[in-house]
C-alpha cells in the first residue's frame, strides 16, 4: 500500500471513529467502540506494521499522523466517557428521589405474653414485700400433690381437683400447693416467705371457662407468731397494688384441707364498681384467691413444729385475674397462640 493511501486511511479512521462515538450512549457500547478504534488490533495501532509499504519520506509523516489520530480518538473517548457518566448519575438521582413527606413504616415489635406480664407484675408486688420466688416441679408424686397436704387417698376433697395421672403414683400437679411442702422441707426451721409460681394441670373438658392448664401463684409465709392478721394485711396490700389503691376486698370463710381456718378473697368488681354486672354476675364481687392459715398437720409435714411455728398460704390464678381485668370472654385464647389476640396487650 502506498504511503498516501495509508494517510487517507488514517484520516478516514479518525472521522469514522469520531462520528460513531457521537452515537454511543452507554457504558457497554463505549467499551466496544474502544476496542474497535483503540484496541490492540485497531487500524490506528497496526498502521506501523504496514510502514514498509510506504516510501522513506512519508514514513515519519505517517507515524506522526497515526499518533495524532490516536490522541484525537483518546481525547474524544475521555469526553464521551464523562458525558455518559454524568448522565447515568443524573438518571439515578432522578429515579431514586425520596419523598420525605411519606409516613414511615412501623416495624413489628415483639411483646411478652399477657400471662408473662401478669406474672411479672405479681412477682414484683410480692418482691416489694420481701417474698422470694421458689420454683417447684410440674410433675409430683401423689403424696406431694395430695397426701402431705392433708388430702388422704379416697378423701372426698380430692374431687376438688380433677387430676391427670401419669403412672400409678405420679401426677401433673393440680395446684402449686405441693411447693409448700418442698419449700418448707428445704428451709425448716428457718422462717420463710416465698411465692411459688407455675403451671397447673386439670383433667377437664376445655371450654370458654375451663382450661386444662393455667398458672397459679402460691404465697407462703412460715415463722413464729404469724397470724391471720398478717395474712389479711399481706393479701390486702397485694390486692391494692394489683387492682388500685381504692380496691376494696373481703374474706369469705371457705374450706381447703391444707389450711385451717380457710378463706377466699374477693375484690370489689372493678368493672361495675360493686353495683353488679355481667362480669361479677350481679354479685359486685370477684373471687381472686384461696387462702388460710397453714394446717398444723401440713406444717408438721413440712418439718416445722406447729406448737412453735405458724404460717399462712394463698393461691391465686393469674389468668383468671387477666380474664377479669381485660374482660376476655374465652380462656382458650391464652394458649391458642393467635397473634391477633396477643397483640392487644
Ligand atoms: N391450692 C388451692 C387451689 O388450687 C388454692 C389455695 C392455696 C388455697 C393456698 C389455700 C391456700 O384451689
Amino acid at each position: 500500500m502506498a504511503g498516501e493511501e495509508i494517510l487517507t486511511q488514517l484520516e478516514e479512521i479518525q472521522q469514522k471513529g469520531l462520528q460513531q462515538l457521537q452515537g454511543v450512549q452507554d457504558e457497554e457500547s463505549l467499551q466496544s467502540w474502544r476496542s474497535e478504534f483503540l484496541g490492540r488490533k485497531a487500524p490506528v495501532m497496526t498502521v506501523f506494521s504496514k510502514m514498509g509499504e510506504a516510501s522513506k519520506e512519508l514514513r515519519p509523516l505517517i507515524g506522526q499522523k497515526a499518533n495524532e489520530v490516536k490522541a484525537a480518538l483518546e481525547k474524544a473517548l475521555e469526553v464521551r466517557t464523562n458525558i455518559i457518566k454524568q448522565s447515568a448519575l443524573e438518571r439515578s438521582l432522578r429515579e431514586e428521589k425520596l419523598d420525605v413527606t411519606l409516613p414511615g413504616r412501623r416495624s413489628a415489635v415483639g411483646r411478652l405474653h399477657p400471662s408473662t406480664r401478669n406474672l411479672r407484675n405479681i412477682y414484683s408486688i410480692f418482691a416489694e414485700m420481701g417474698f422470694q420466688v421458689y420454683i417447684s416441679p410440674d410433675v409430683e408424686t401423689d403424696d406431694y400433690n395430695f397426701g402431705l397436704l392433708n388430702i388422704p387417698k379416697h378423701h372426698p376433697a380430692r374431687d376438688m381437683w380433677d387430676t391427670f395421672w401419669t403412672t400409678d403414683d405420679l401426677v401433673l400437679r393440680t395446684h402449686t400447693s405441693p411447693g409448700q411442702i418442698h419449700s418448707m422441707r428445704e428451709n425448716a426451721p428457718d422462717p420463710i416467705r416465698f411465692i411459688l409460681p407455675g403451671m397447673c394441670y386439670r383433667y377437664e373438658q376445655v371450654t370458654a371457662r375451663h382450661e386444662i392448664q393455667f398458672n397459679q401463684v402460691e404465697a407462703i409465709v412460715v415463722g413464729r407468731n404469724i397470724t391471720f392478721a398478717d395474712m389479711k394485711g399481706t393479701l390486702n396490700t397485694f390486692a391494692r397494688r394489683m387492682f388500685g389503691e381504692n380496691a376494696r376486698t373481703r374474706l369469705r370463710p371457705s374450706y381447703f384441707p391444707f389450711t385451717e381456718p380457710s378463706a377466699e378473697m374477693d375484690v370489689e368488681c372493678f368493672v361495675c364498681g360493686g353495683k353488679g354486672c355481667q362480669i361479677c354476675k350481679g354479685a359486685g364481687w370477684l373471687e381472686i384467691m384461696g387462702c388460710g392459715m397453714i394446717n398444723p398437720i401440713v406444717l408438721q409435714n413440712g418439718g416445722y413444729d406447729p406448737a412453735v411455728y405458724s404460717g399462712f398460704a394463698a393461691g391465686l390464678g393469674p389468668e383468671r385475674i387477666a380474664l377479669l381485668r381485660y374482660r376476655i370472654d374465652d380462656i382458650r385464647n391464652f394458649w391458642a397462640n393467635d397473634v391477633r389476640f396477643l397483640e392487644q396487650f
